[in-house]
């Protein structure tokens, strides 16, 4: 038993001890007590020597408490109040020297009539209070500064100083148990600065203390002190490997909860340190094994089952990937399924691949319910090389029959280099019982190594909605009628940004941004929708094509019908970068569109709340919902890139609304 004059904390001496050797591993700590406190309380007590022996750290904690708690044994938020972090022995975030009221534990600070408890509101937690040395107060170079004791099992420690400084840069030294451990440590104004030791403590009790003997008389360099942690250093072998190899273990028939990336790496952390368990090794191999793999089992990420829209929040598939579908389009198709053979249908979500950046291919989700989306893969892959196109056997099966001249054309529409592949939409085609992509078809040219210098649109073709689908060419579209203002005559039928439609009689459409985006076109598609319905050359005006609000430069159009009512809903054209929408509503595809103007409302309607148009499709008959999906562009990290999904709302006389809303469901679309 430790005796201490407990009652007497204000006077801040501690009992002095000793220790001996008992040659057993374990040290034997005589406690000297006072016979009288020197504060002048005017306590005595009878002097008396106790002989104690102060235990090994690791006899009193099993691995697995420790282990759980991180190791962490003392987490003091100096001068604050507010509990950082939860350590063993400690149930408060600070305290003068004396027994924990819920540990028991003797901890705490060695209060001293310069020390200045202080609040700082430019930091948050352990950056909000610290240690600070009186103004005026004297100072004694050796002396002055903040001292902790910690009760302590015998063991080896890590202990983590942290100082937030507000203040001009100064130095700072720490001891531990009387050695200086840090020296001269720099802190910088607003910088939060930190020093690691690590020591043997062999007499129960751990002293740290906080100082600065370079201070001179300058109070500008006193020491402040923000934080101290103390951490059990454990001894790190094959037992402690064992032991975190069997707590860190992921049960059987549960590795599917976890998404596969995910899983990769802990698998590959776990076979790391089964490797080393199996033979031998050094400290620094357990150490380094040991924290892999708690660091890839702390990362492990569960799968997401959606019941709900989160709009712009991160969104993975049913494998826990990033869903990479951008610039895509939503509808319900018909689909062989893969397991009986029947053609069900399902929710199909084509769109760009940007998990490598800007240039991918076209990737596709299957979907039950709209929230969760499996992977159907990459359904158009873009191309490395032009010799992976006769070599590649993905590529041989879709253009072994293809010339030699083709295949160049192939290569220099989806090489992953050079092309652009943007905004694909899909088409079933009942006719010919094949799916048809279309895409806006961009890259350099002979004449420009502009991204946007081919202004194509191009089509590919597959049996199935997963393809591989099969790259046919990329073309410029119709042209502008001799009796009309071309709005860029120096390059003829332009094609970006685009769309699909198919009206209630079965003829598609394709809707696209021409003339270096200034111009609108509709265009009607052939009855297999794998081309123009009469080629430009001989295409008629109102019959065949319109132009739409000519010179007005809108992209991403979006259209639908409802109620016999079509809508087109655009965006303007600032690259990556929102901008406001504009809808027009007309009484056939090829008729007379209405400009409607914005159809958002509140907040950030002007940047069509930070997302531009790609789809607008029926989501629940019955109810009659409407789903507006737009891409809110990452330009810095295309990759990450989110999707805004919000039902439209209509009113009796058509008009149609965009509201923003966090969170969403089918079930109730509107709050
Ligand atoms: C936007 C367009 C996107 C993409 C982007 C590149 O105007 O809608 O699909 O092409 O420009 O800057």
């Amino acid at each position: 038993m430790l005796v201490l004059h407990k009652e007497c904390l204000l006077c801040s001496i501690l009992p002095k001890r000793k220790h001996a050797d008992t040659g057993k591993g374990r040290k034997r700590v005589l406690v000297v007590v006072l016979a009288a406190c020197l504060c002048g309380c005017g306590r005595q007590e009878p002097a008396q020597d106790i002989v104690e022996e102060v235990p090994l750290f690791w006899e009193i904690h099993t691995t697995q408490e420790l282990l759980e708690g991180d190791y962490l044994l003392y987490y003091v938020n100096c001068a604050g109040t507010q509990m950082e972090g939860q350590g063993l022995y400690q149930s408060s975030a600070d305290q003068a020297y004396g027994a924990d009221a819920g540990t028991g534990k003797m901890w705490g600070y060695q209060p001293k009539e310069y020390m200045e408890a202080v609040a700082d509101t430019s930091g948050e937690g352990v950056m909000g209070s610290r240690w600070e040395i009186q103004e005026g107060a004297s100072y004694d170079a050796e002396e002055t500064g903040f001292y902790y004791d910690f009760e302590l099992p015998q063991g080896e420690y890590e202990v983590t100083v942290g100082f937030y400084n507000p203040f001009s840069a100064r130095t700072v030294c720490v001891d531990l148990e009387g050695n200086r451990e840090v020296d001269s440590l720099k802190i910088l104004k607003y910088k939060l600065t930190e020093a690691v030791a690590t020591t043997e403590v062999t007499d129960g009790s751990l002293q740290v203390k906080v100082y600065n003997p370079d201070r001179g008389s300058d109070a500008m360099k006193d020491p402040i002190l923000s934080y101290i942690t103390v951490k059990a250093v454990p001894v790190y072998d094959e037992a402690l490997l064992g032991q975190y190899l069997e707590q860190m273990a992921v049960p059987s028939g549960e590795e599917g909860r976890y998404t596969a990336s995910s899983y990769q790496v802990y698998q590959e952390k776990r076979e790391e340190a089964l490797g080393l368990a199996a033979g031998e090794g050094q400290p620094a191999e357990y150490r380094k094994a040991c924290e892999e793999l708690k660091e890839a089992y702390g990362e492990l990420e569960e799968i997401k089952v959606y019941g709900t829209f989160q709009v712009g929040k991160r969104w993975t598939d049913d494998e826990g990937n990033l869903i990479q579908a951008h610039g895509g389009q939503v509808q319900r198709i018909p689909v062989r399924d893969a397991a009986t053979g029947e053609m069900v249908e399902k929710w199909w979500w084509v769109g760009e691949d940007k998990s490598a950046g800007y240039r991918g291919g076209i990737r596709a989700y299957s979907s039950d319910d709209l929230y969760n989306w499996h992977s159907e893969g990459i359904v158009m892959r873009n191309v490395d090389s032009r010799e992976q196109l006769e070599e590649d056997p993905y590529f041989q099966e879709l253009y072994g029959d293809y010339t030699e001249e083709q295949l160049d054309n192939v290569y220099a529409c989806l090489s992953s280099q050079t092309a652009v592949i943007e905004r694909p939409k899909m088409l079933y085609n009942q006719k010919t019982d094949m799916y048809v992509i279309w895409f806006h078809a961009d890259g350099p040219t002979q004449y420009s190594d502009s991204n946007y210098a081919a202004a194509s649109a191009g089509v590919a073709v597959s049996r199935t909605p997963n393809g591989p689908f099969r790259f046919i060419d990329r073309y410029r579209l119709n042209t502008c009628p001799k009796d009309q203002e071309d709005f860029y005559p120096q390059s003829k039928g332009m094609a970006r940004d685009m769309n699909l439609f198919v009206d209630e009689d079965g003829t598609a459409y394709i809707i696209y941004s021409s003339e270096e985006n200034l111009t609108l076109y509709i265009s009607r598609l052939n009855e297999e929708y794998t081309y123009l319905a009469t080629d430009p050359e001989e295409a008629v005006y109102g019959e065949d094509f319109i132009r739409l609000f000519p010179g007005a430069q809108r992209e991403a159009p979006a259209l639908f019908v409802r109620d016999g009512s079509y809508y087109l809903m655009t965006s303007g054209c600032t690259g990556w970068s929102p901008n406001q929408a504009r809808y027009y509503r007309a009484d056939s595809v090829l008729g007379e569109w209405e400009n409607c103007g914005d159809p958002c409302v509140g907040d950030d309607k002007l940047t069509t709340f930070d997302s531009q148009s790609t789809c607008i499709f029926l989501a629940d008959e019955d109810k009659g919902t409407y789903i507006y999906m737009g891409d809110r562009w990452n330009s810095e990290d295309l990759t990450n890139s989110r999707y805004i999904w919000l039902p439209v709302e209509f009113q009796e006389d058509g008009s149609m609304y965009l509201h923003y809303q966090e969170e969403w469901s089918l079930e109730s679309p509107t709050p």
